[in-house]
């Protein structure tokens, strides 16, 4: 079989050590491997490599994609379905190997239409695909922003300050609240559940008042305030002008807001640190190097098995095959009880 792999949408640590083991297992099969450079873009302008075992030896433990990534929607592209099957066809792929997050993976669940033959991988820093456990990237992101926490609270300890830590995740909060709870975060604000800034700030107040004189709190980039006049200045401080091909626009700015708002609210120094890419790049964590390798290895057996439509998934440690029907249908949110039963710890 002549196997087409893509990556789409944020690169993610682990990429690459999916791509490798989706070679080297299909070596062993004696089927051919080619990649679409950019994701989806890719597949859509016939930008095809070759790859080889050579090129993937030494991959494992690297950051990004060799393939190259976009947010390219070929659904929003005009003709770009037709375009998209002349070119699977002109390149000969019998299937197409896509890992990505939910909108590469919800474009891969919409070409079965087409008769597409497609098999997922789930991808994404930020953990919120359904049907999985868990996605690889994940574990690094978190491993990255507990560093960081651990070397912003010496910091906040010797100034006593307030620092506020905003890290990704869009429409959930899994990076905040796992880094939030390693990391031992006075707070940690999430998408799922609307912060009232008054309570936060009262939060921190008792707890300087306590005797501590310095505090972290973690906020995602999609938290967003429930108080009607936090939401207007919020909207003013944070919205953003453009949109991706996927509707999404491009977050930002809800740290710097809510720092700015508990210094005038507390009259403690308050100082924002937004991650952005840091948490996003470089080598992947032991954890997500063995995940990855793992839905690579069964992605190649998924396609050989002819289970299109699906994508692969762990669960209670297995890797299994689910629907990609299941995985794009809605977004995996942070668990509230996790949330609710540990949260309370770090207010007291
Ligand atoms: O990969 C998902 C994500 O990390 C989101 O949390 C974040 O909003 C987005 O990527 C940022 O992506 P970009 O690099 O395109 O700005």
């Amino acid at each position: 079989m002549r196997i087409g792999i893509l990556t789409g949408g944020g690169d993610c640590p682990g990429l690459n050590a999916v791509i490798r083991a989706v070679v080297l297992t299909a070596d062993r099969t004696g089927d051919d491997v080619v990649g679409f450079l950019d994701g989806w873009r890719g597949v859509l302008d016939g930008q095809v490599v070759p790859i080889g075992t050579d090129r993937v030896h030494d991959i494992l433990p690297l950051g990004g994609t060799i393939l190259g990534t976009s947010r390219t929607n070929p659904f929003g592209v005009d003709g770009g379905i037709e375009q998209l099957l002349s070119s699977l066809t002109a390149h000969h792929i019998d299937a197409l190997i896509a890992i990505g997050g939910e909108d590469t993976l919800g474009v891969a669940h919409r070409l079965k239409e087409s008769s597409v033959s497609v098999v997922g991988v789930p991808k994404t820093i930020d953990n919120d695909l359904s049907a999985t456990e868990v996605t690889f990237g994940f574990d690094t992101a978190v491993q990255i922003a507990t560093e960081a926490l651990d070397r912003l609270r010496t910091t906040a300890e010797s100034h006593h300050r307030v620092i506020v830590c905003e890290v990704m995740g869009r429409h959930a909060g899994w990076i905040a609240v796992h880094a939030g709870i390693a990391g031992g975060a006075a707070d940690i604000l999430i998408p799922e559940v609307p912060f009232h800034l008054g309570e936060v700030c009262t939060r921190l107040m008792r707890r300087h008042g306590g005797g501590r004189f310095s505090s972290i709190v973690v906020v995602s980039e999609g938290a967003v305030p429930a108080d009607a006049d936090d939401v207007e200045s919020f909207r003013r401080a944070t919205s953003s002008a453009t949109v991706d091909a996927f509707g999404h626009a491009r977050l930002g700015g809800v740290g710097a807001w809510v720092a700015e708002e508990i210094e005038g609210r507390t009259g403690y120094e308050a100082r924002v640190t937004i991650l952005g890419h840091i948490q996003r790049g470089g080598t992947p964590t032991a954890f997500d190097r063995v995940l990855a390798t793992r839905f690579g290895v069964a992605a190649v057996e998924a396609v050989r098995a002819g289970a299109f439509d699906t994508m692969v998934a762990l669960r209670a440690g297995q890797i299994v095959r689910v629907p990609l029907a299941d995985a794009v249908g809605e977004t995996k949110t942070v668990d509230l009880d996790l949330y609710r039963s540990v949260a309370p710890l770090f207010w007291g």
